[in-house]
């Protein structure tokens, strides 16, 4: 089920990294928001500081783990290359970050024109990302088309939903009266809150865990059953689901809870292969995949719980950092030491395998898994305090909004700490460009 992986087509690492740096610090900035204000946060999912903590974490830092992964393995996966190269990623980048903040500050301040400063850069960069990928998988798709790929096809359908739904309610809110909403704001923001979440963040997660579980956690290949049309029945039940909301209720009920129930086996699944994983220590990054599979179910538990605001905060904060962020944070510990070896063999004229001199360290050593341990139990800390602070957010809010600060600033830093060891010092670059020509 494994796609043969060819790195001949890899990007330069400034590409991934910009993004991939940028997720840690835009948590820290939502957690010190969190600790700054406190309970206010956390009392409704409707207060517009819930809202702005919300994009901060869904556009600055899922999304934009999203795009930095994508940018990175459609070239290694697919041969899919980013047309216009770094210039395209980085004003992706610049309009991700620039339209974020804009939206956080425009949910806080309430101003017509910081709602439209956010909704031109991000239509940019959600425009040039579709833009990119599709021309990219369409024109350049390579034959037998694997699971994965399916599966980034329609997390990508589902950020187009997700982006129009966006784009349309924040419109509605900067201008009421020029663009009232067709339908009532709460069903949208549920449709586009589904779509953005259960569609865009979790389809890609699947998708890329077929691939990355079994290459990075050792595990074996997920089973067939799961990883052939899954995705395409989940992408499914979420539009049945969409389509029947606010008109045929027990319909949409049914639909909501298959989906629950098939993100529910994918967990399990994943749960079962990193029992069996052939390394018998966890790693940090086994340890963060362990959380989030067990937030995503805990989250969807929510459908069959009682309406209550407690309720319906606890599952978006289980759902967004116990699930996605959780997953994030694991991943990079794989992928930015991986990326910086690599990168740092190429410097030497290497490719993956074969000896090396001194100045390359193992990959293992680019990053101690003793730093990312410590990180884990500071995020699995303040993952519990948050779901706590759920149910007593006045004493509880400002404490987990800390730890999960300290947390991201601990992950910033392993990450930077990664990068540096993958650096060739300046003094030693000609002497590495040389031994580079000779090897090729
Ligand atoms: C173009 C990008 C986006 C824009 C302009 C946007 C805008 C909005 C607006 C205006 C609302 C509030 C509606 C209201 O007040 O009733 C909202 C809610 C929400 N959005 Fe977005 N959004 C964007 C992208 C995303 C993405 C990519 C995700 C998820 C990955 C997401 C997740 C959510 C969630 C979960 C809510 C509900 C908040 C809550 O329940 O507290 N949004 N969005």
């Amino acid at each position: 089920m494994q796609r043969a992986l060819s790195f001949d087509h890899l990007p330069p690492l400034a590409l991934p990294m910009r993004f991939l740096m940028s997720v840690p610090l835009f948590a820290a900035l939502a957690a010190g928001l969190l600790a700054w204000h406190g309970e206010a946060a956390l009392v409704t999912r409707w207060s517009p500081l819930t809202l702005a903590l919300t994009h901060l974490l869904t556009l600055g830092c899922l999304s934009m783990a999203m795009i930095g992964a994508l940018l990175q393995i459609l070239p290694v996966m697919a041969g899919i290359a980013v047309p216009g190269g770094s210039r395209t990623a980085n004003t992706m980048h610049g309009a991700l970050c620039a339209g974020t903040l804009l939206l956080a500050a425009a949910f806080l301040v309430g101003h017509a024109l910081l709602f439209a400063g956010a909704l031109a850069c991000l239509g940019v960069a959600f425009f040039l990302l579709l833009g990119c990928c599709t021309i990219g998988l369409w024109q350049q798709f390579p034959g037998g088309a694997d699971a994965s790929l399916a599966a980034i096809r329609l997390a990508l359908g589902a950020l187009v939903v997700t982006v129009v739904l966006g784009l349309w309610m924040g419109a509605a809110l900067a201008w009421p009266r020029a663009l009232p909403p067709p339908l009532s704001l709460p069903l949208l923001a549920d449709l586009h809150a589904a779509w953005g979440l259960l569609g865009w963040v979790a389809l890609l997660i699947v998708g890329v865990a077929f691939q990355v579980v079994p290459m990075f956690l050792v595990t074996e290949p997920y089973p067939r059953w799961i990883s052939g049309g899954y995705t395409t029945m989940l992408f499914l039940l979420l539009v049945a689901s969409s389509l029947s909301a606010g008109i045929a209720g027990p319909f949409r009920h049914a639909a909501l809870l298959l989906l629950g129930a098939g993100y529910v086996a994918f967990a399990w699944v994943t749960l079962r292969l990193l029992a069996r994983r052939k390394r018998p220590r966890a790693d940090a990054a086994t340890l963060f995949w362990r959380t989030a599979m067990l937030a995503l179910p805990a989250a969807l538990a929510r459908g069959l719980l009682p309406a209550d605001p407690a309720l319906d905060v606890a599952c978006g904060v289980l759902l967004v950092v116990g699930f996605a962020l959780s997953t994030i944070n694991g991943m990079t510990y794989k992928i930015v030491p991986f990326l910086s070896w690599y990168h740092l063999r190429h410097a030497h004229g290497m490719g993956l395998s074969g000896g090396a001199p001194a100045s390359v360290p193992p990959v293992h050593r680019m990053l101690p898994d003793g730093a990312a341990r410590g990180q884990y139990l500071l995020h699995a800390a303040a993952l519990l305090a948050l779901v706590a602070a759920c149910a007593w957010p006045a004493q509880l809010a400002r404490p987990a909004g800390a730890l999960l600060c300290v947390s991201c600033l601990a992950w910033f830093a392993n990450l930077a700490a990664a990068l540096r060891a993958g650096r060739v010092p300046p003094a030693a670059r000609g002497a590495v460009l040389d031994t580079a020509g000779a090897g090729r």
